[in-house]
């Protein structure tokens, strides 16, 4: 019976241990996913989106231009405080 409350010990520790890697682990992915990545933004940027609407995000990529409607310009406030709402 003496050797009881000592395994109870151990197995509460374990159950912290555990815990402590868990929160952690959380804590990492969270912080690690709201810091995003602009390098790799721009890359993607870059490779996929310029040729409509250009390399400052105006609308005017050579693609852009003939289209209609013609590719948002994203340096319009006006506009893209709309686009914001619009998900809201
Ligand atoms: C083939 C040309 C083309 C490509 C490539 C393109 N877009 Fe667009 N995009 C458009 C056009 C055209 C519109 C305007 C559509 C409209 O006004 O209905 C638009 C609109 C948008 C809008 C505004 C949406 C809104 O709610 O007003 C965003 C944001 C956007 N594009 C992001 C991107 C991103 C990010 C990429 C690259 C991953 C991309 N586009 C690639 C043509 C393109």
């Amino acid at each position: 019976m003496s050797r009881e409350p000592r395994s109870k010990f151990i197995f509460l520790m374990i159950v912290i241990l555990f815990l402590i890697i868990f929160v952690g682990a959380i804590v990492t992915s969270a912080s690690a996913a709201g810091k995003g990545d602009a390098e790799a933004g721009k890359k993607a940027y870059d490779a996929k989106c310029t040729m409509c609407h250009g390399t400052a995000g105006k609308g005017d990529g050579p693609a852009g231009a003939s289209l209609n409607p013609k590719a948002t310009n994203f340096t319009d406030k006006a506009k893209m405080t709309m686009a914001q709402r619009a998900q809201q």
